[in-house]
């Protein structure tokens, strides 16, 4: 008998392993292409990405074995295009779910899907859409969470690990199963158009809401407090002249003094 760990009615309960593998969102958009139809929920977990993306072309670095790595299958055909980034919402606040017991107030959500505990990135997202007829027919959802890495390369000054912050081993799959567990309880709250209530939450556990901080955007630097994130996504900022500014991703970068 297969020994599942899974607790939820979907998300995992095709789960498949792989010990090396360039990235797991490229080998899950290969099996949805290629083979024959493949159940949602299906999740397929890295002990090794070789190749590993990260969201504006960069790369995914996470030491083997020691973080998680994995992409999820939904298949949120009930959304169209411009719905898309609730689906980021409810991915956010699945993972946030997950983590909170562990990591209490100092964890966010920076915008658009970064985990972030207090000024440090403990994890991200890629949600690669695959559109047909204006609906989202297929989502491949990769998650890469640093859990039990000691030590992060120079060139990732921003990273921590949940073994930085609480200096223990945590079990990979058991986190898994947790963060599948919410992921389907906040999708299933998009499925029974709750949208309010997610749009809500996920806006209340944003990094930086409500306080002045710096920014940068089209070369210029400025102070501005994030007031709300719009139905589509954009972060909207109010400038220190009470001007209310709207940002997609590629337009704004926020400003941490390190
Ligand atoms: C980011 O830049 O913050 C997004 C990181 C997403 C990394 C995950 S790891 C599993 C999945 N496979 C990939 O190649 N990328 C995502």
């Amino acid at each position: 008998m297969q020994n599942n760990i899974f607790s939820g009615l979907f998300v995992g309960q095709n789960f498949i392993t792989i010990k090396d593998v360039d990235s797991t969102n490229n080998l899950l958009k290969e099996l949805v292409s290629n083979s024959k139809p493949l159940i949602e929920g299906t999740v397929i977990m890295a002990e090794n990405q070789y190749a590993g993306r990260g969201q504006h072309q960069n790369g995914w670095h996470a030491e083997a074995g020691k973080n998680l790595t994995f992409s999820i299958l939904l298949k949120p055909s009930f959304m169209t295009i411009s719905d898309q980034f609730d689906l980021t919402r409810a991915i956010s606040l699945g993972v946030f779910d997950a983590l909170e017991p562990l990591l209490g107030d100092k964890l966010k959500i920076k915008w658009p899907n970064d985990i972030y505990y207090g000024d440090y990135k403990l994890g991200g997202m890629l949600l690669e859409n695959m559109i047909q007829g204006g609906q989202i027919k297929n989502s491949i959802i990769g998650i890469g969470l640093n859990i039990n890495q000691e030590n992060f390369p120079d060139h990732l000054p921003n990273a921590i690990s949940l073994k930085q912050i609480l200096h223990q081993d945590y079990g990979l799959e058991t986190l898994l199963s947790e963060i599948c567990r919410h992921i389907e309880a906040w999708y299933l709250n998009l499925k029974a158009a709750k949208i309010s209530f997610v749009r809500n939450s996920y806006l209340s556990r944003l990094y930086w809401l409500n306080e002045q901080k710096g920014f940068k955007a089209g070369g210029r630097f400025f102070e501005g407090t994030i007031k709300d994130v719009m139905f589509n996504g954009l972060l909207v900022i109010e400038d220190t002249n009470k001007h209310i500014l709207e940002f997609s991703l590629k337009e704004i970068e926020f400003l941490n003094k390190q």
